[in-house]
């Protein structure tokens, strides 16, 4: 399918046109290409790598060494969409002149934004960062680099007061200029809520079916991450056992001499042969 390369307008008419925003997360070439030549119209380089690629217990426990790495394996592969680089804990955190740094070198890799978690002093830098030129996607609700202050990984916004701040939270990040909000695990009638109040997209994981558009991680779509399933998670396809059976049946196939078959194998003229 030919179609032009989503810019940061087309993201924001889709919320005026009240079609549905698709977002997934990639981390290699491969996938993103599949995804881009799908349709998707946002890529997040996820800092959620840390746990369904690097195996890791943690997103804290990445940096900005790894999400440039794959940055630019996902860069690669995209034509068409949206392309945002998911700032990893301790790139934004500590100092506001760090943080304008940091999302720079996302841009220098060709993403087309940034996102941030929500965190304390998250309007201020979030401010620095666009005033630098840089479109910010923020992010609240469960917000895994700083999960252990929210009392671990819990459905935020519950009562009114806390859902009150979460709507506070939004409306600060739409008046500071980003371009989109990402809800994680917030519920339905208090995303709805965000979504009817804001001009931009909110993007909704585990937020329900109101928000102006969905994100989900993609290793958990595939059925490639064996080690938990979030409830807001829809399985498209369970991968893992597949690419087990394929694995399996590479080992049988080597050791009992069934892979490879001349039809995998290089031929040499019998002259040339002869003259070795
Ligand atoms: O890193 C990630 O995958 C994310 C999404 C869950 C929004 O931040």
């Amino acid at each position: 399918m030919e179609r032009n390369k989503i810019t940061l307008e087309d993201i924001k008419r889709l919320k005026q046109k009240k079609q549905k925003i698709t977002m997934l997360t990639a981390y290699d070439f491969p996938t993103a290409s599949l995804m881009d030549q799908a349709g998707i119209d946002m890529v997040l380089v996820g800092d959620s790598v840390a746990n369904v690629v690097l195996g890791l217990k943690s997103t804290t426990q990445v940096g900005m060494a790894e999400m440039i790495h794959h940055t630019k394996a996902v860069k690669r592969a995209i034509k068409y969409a949206f392309l945002v680089g998911d700032m990893p804990f301790e790139s934004y955190q500590v100092n506001p002149e760090e943080s304008v740094k940091n999302a720079k070198r996302f841009m220098d890799e060709g993403c087309d934004a940034v996102k941030l978690e929500w965190f304390d002093k998250c309007p201020q830098v979030t401010e620095k960062i666009i005033k630098a030129g840089i479109p910010v996607m923020g992010h609240i609700g469960l917000t895994p680099q700083t999960a252990d202050q929210l009392g671990g990984f819990k459905v935020q916004g519950k009562d009114a007061e806390a859902a009150k701040r979460l709507i506070q939270q939004a409306e600060l990040l739409e008046k500071l200029g980003c371009f989109s909000i990402v809800l994680e695990c917030v519920p339905d009638l208090v995303a709805k809520q965000i979504t009817e109040k804001l001009r931009i997209p909110t993007v909704g994981i585990g937020a329900g079916i109101y928000c102006d558009g969905q994100v989900l991680v993609t290793h958990d779509l595939l059925g490639l991450f064996e080690r938990f399933k979030p409830k807001f998670v829809k399985q498209y396809i369970n991968l893992s056992p597949k690419i087990l059976e394929a694995f399996k049946q590479y080992i049988e196939e080597v050791v009992s001499g069934k892979f490879p078959t001349p039809e995998h194998s290089f031929t040499i003229k019998k002259e040339e042969l002869d003259k070795i």
